[in-house]
């Protein structure tokens, strides 16, 4: 299928690990234009500077986008660049799945920066350029429990339902401009977290998840991979998606109890 994402410009989030680099590859091949963001300068740098080796037009910014002023000049590198945006993904992320009785205030505030006010910011900054552009694509990465949430799994499962909501009430707001707004939802996909785990066990990916049991629960049998996110989520970034807007879809291998 041609998607026609050549010559688009795509921001991504949390773009040098896991998901998100698997998504800048995938963009990058496609011949996108792509802009990546993440804190690690080096892990940056070393994605940035393959990808342009390869012949990718691509460019890594160091950004924690906690912060404002980091997202500001995340905006601003692709628009000094390329001088347009055509499509975002809200990646970056990380787990915080903690006891009630354990959690502080900060926990909270931490968890809401990072995985609801980093992409509210950059929809703000980012929507009147995808207006000027004509038509766009927003996707939000968010998590299952976002749907589904169980017992231990907050702050994470309240901010991806707000980010659920978000997609949702913006996807409606934002339709008769053509700018779409969907969201994945994921399970287990295997990723830098599960390979840091495995690292800290002394175990292989597959021992480790096996080990935590969330293999046996997943319907197909398996973990998903950073590529099928890809595939996924350059189908929404594409106009061979544009009918389809304010979805949130599981990407799971089923693990999810609803739909
Ligand atoms: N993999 C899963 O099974 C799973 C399950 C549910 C939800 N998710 C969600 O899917 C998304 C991608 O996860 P992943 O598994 O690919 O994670 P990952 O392999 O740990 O990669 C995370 C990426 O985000 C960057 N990042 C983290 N905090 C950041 C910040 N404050 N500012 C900018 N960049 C930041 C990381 O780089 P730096 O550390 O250098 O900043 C890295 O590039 C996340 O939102 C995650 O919560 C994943």
């Amino acid at each position: 299928m041609e998607l026609g994402l050549a010559g688009k410009v795509v921001l991504v989030t949390g773009g040098s690990d896991g998901l998100g680099a698997a998504l800048v590859r995938a963009l990058s091949q496609e011949r996108a234009k792509v802009a990546f963001c993440a804190r690690s300068e080096d892990r940056v740098q070393a994605l940035a500077g393959e990808l342009v080796a390869a012949g990718g037009d691509v460019i890594g910014v160091r950004a924690d986008v906690r912060q404002e002023a980091d997202l500001e000049r995340f905006v601003a590198a692709a628009l000094d660049r390329w001088g347009r945006i055509d499509g975002l993904v809200n990646n970056a992320g990380a787990s915080s799945a903690v006891p009630f009785d354990a959690q502080t205030e900060s926990l909270w505030d931490e968890d809401l920066d990072l995985k609801l006010r980093a992409a509210i910011r950059l929809i703000r900054l980012t929507l009147p350029h995808l207006r000027t552009a004509g038509a766009g694509s927003i996707v939000n990465v968010l998590a299952i429990s976002g749907k589904a949430p169980g017992a231990g799994s907050t702050p994470t499962s309240v901010s991806r339902a707000a980010g659920l909501a978000l997609t949702k009430a913006l996807s409606r707001e934002f339709g008769p401009d053509q700018i779409r707004v969907n969201a994945v939802l994921i399970g287990i996909v295997r990723s830098g977290q599960g390979q840091r785990g495995a690292a800290a066990q002394g175990v292989t990916v597959e021992e480790y998840y096996d080990k935590i049991g969330v293999t046996a629960n997943i319907p197909v049998g398996r973990v998903g991979l950073p590529s099928e996110f890809a595939d996924l989520a350059l189908f929404l970034l594409s106009e061979r998606s544009a009918f389809i807007t304010g979805v949130g879809i599981n990407f799971d291998g089923g693990l999810s109890p609803v739909t």
